[in-house]
């Protein structure tokens, strides 16, 4: 049994408020298994299995290539998988080891000063004009500004990166969720693999050509683990997807907090107050509203979850946000507590493919969070949001606001 509203894709009641539909599912099944119709799917709700999942990667596989390709793969922007999100075994640990290697804690911190310079020219903007858009004129702005720093990407290229990194929010999972595909996102998805390749080839070799300092890109092509550097096709492959894994999932990271300050006033008031409890009112923040909903895997033996069992082969949704809000884990999983000790969430995922960017996604958020809360006195939420049509991301597409001035910083 299913719910009639569980479709990322195609239910409009489940993309405006998926909450109440994956806890029925979560109380009522644990592990539901959707059919007929649509891709044969185990989708996993509750805390422990999503655990237990991904955390056994020797029984549930992220290998992509186990799901086929053609249309599916083109729709499924499979061009995005062919790097270590998807590698498994003694493959993905050589290309994490890199990862780590060029991920350092110090990497990151050196990064700091430009994304406090980048969010106080944006809370500049914010509070002298008024009305904005909270996620393209405010959230997107820092992390693309970020992204394209650490990978020496131009900054004018940051309007075609968000049309680009639109057609993930898009078309990810398309797969699993329409009964037919609409030629129209297959071929969207096919260009955008096409364009990003080129785009990343051409800006690997102008690299080559005249190399940079603090540069990712020449990073990647440089590390060397147990005596092997990654191919070429590798470092192009880890630059797209960290640019389109760097910038969607924190621009809608920041714009969920602005809208749970809106949705729980008592606690922005708090926070305004105590604005040393910003890092945890964003880990708060990951909890309710992880950007990515849920991530796939392979079941490369018959397993029994939650009583349910699922076939050798079958494709196992496993569900972040579901788990996330699992009572069994999280007291009043609905309500946003910013002190909330121990907040074990798993919205950078768990185990050996846990998000290698969540140090920078935290970093950005956090200073993000502190200048709102310590500069503004409040934000006015003048439009509905206009959410993202595919419900396996938390996005939020637009969201018109007005930050009131507060205080003034302490530190310009
Ligand atoms: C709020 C922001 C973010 C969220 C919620 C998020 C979430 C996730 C999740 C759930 C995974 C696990 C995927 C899986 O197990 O299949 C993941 C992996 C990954 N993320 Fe993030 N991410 C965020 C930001 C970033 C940033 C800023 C970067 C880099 C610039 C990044 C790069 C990656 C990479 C490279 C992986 C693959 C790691 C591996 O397979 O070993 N992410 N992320």
């Amino acid at each position: 049994m299913t719910h009639s509203d569980f479709n990322a894709m195609t239910s409009a009641t489940f993309r405006h408020n998926p909450w109440p539909v994956l806890a029925e599912l979560r109380e009522r099944e644990g592990v539901v298994h959707l059919s007929p119709g649509l891709t044969d799917s185990w989708h996993v709700m509750r805390y422990d299995d999503v655990r237990q999942v991904l955390l056994t990667p020797e029984l549930f596989s992220s290998n992509r290539a186990l799901q086929g390709g053609g249309d599916f793969a083109d729709a499924n922007l499979g061009f995005l998988f062919n790097n270590l999100i998807s590698a498994t075994g003694e493959k993905h640990r050589r290309l994490r080891m890199i990862g780590n290697r060029v991920f350092m804690p110090k990497f990151i911190e050196s990064f700091r000063p430009a994304v406090e310079e980048v969010v106080h020219e944006r809370m500049e903007m914010a509070l002298s004009c008024g009305e904005f858009d909270l996620v393209e004129d405010f959230a997107a702005q820092i992390t693309v500004a970020m992204i394209t720093a650490i990978l020496g990407l131009p900054r004018e290229d940051m309007g075609q990166i968000r049309e680009w990194t639109a057609v993930l929010g898009d078309n990810s999972g398309a797969s699993t969720w329409l009964p037919a595909l609409d030629p129209a996102m297959v071929e969207r998805g096919r260009r955008t693999g096409i364009e990003l390749t080129e785009y990343f080839k051409a800006h690997i070799e102008e690299r080559r050509r005249r190399p940079r300092e603090n540069d990712l890109i020449a990073a990647f092509s440089e590390v060397e683990v147990e005596g092997e550097r990654l191919t070429e096709a590798e470092v192009l492959s880890m630059a797209m997807l960290l640019l389109l894994a760097g910038n969607e999932t924190t621009t809608n990271l920041i714009a969920n907090f602005v809208r749970l300050l809106d949705a729980f006033p008592d606690q922005a008031a708090r926070l305004r107050t105590s604005p040393h409890l910003a890092d945890s009112a964003v880990e708060e923040t990951i909890r309710m509203h992880n950007s990515i909903r849920n991530i796939d895997r392979f079941a490369l033996e018959e397993t029994v979850l939650s009583g349910v069992t699922i076939p050798k082969g079958g494709l196992v949704v496993v569900w972040l946000s579901a788990a996330n809000r699992d009572p069994a884990q999280f007291d009043a999983p609905d309500s946003f507590r910013p002190e909330r000790q121990p907040n074990r969430h798993l919205g950078f995922g768990q185990g050996p493919h846990m998000c290698l960017g969540a140090p920078l996604a935290r970093m950005e958020t956090r200073i993000a969070a502190r200048a709102i809360l310590e500069r503004t006195g409040g934000i006015e939420l003048t439009e509905p949001a206009e959410l993202g049509t595919n419900a396996n991301f938390d996005i939020v597409k637009r969201q018109m606001v007005r930050f009131l001035p507060g205080a003034t910083p302490a530190v310009a």
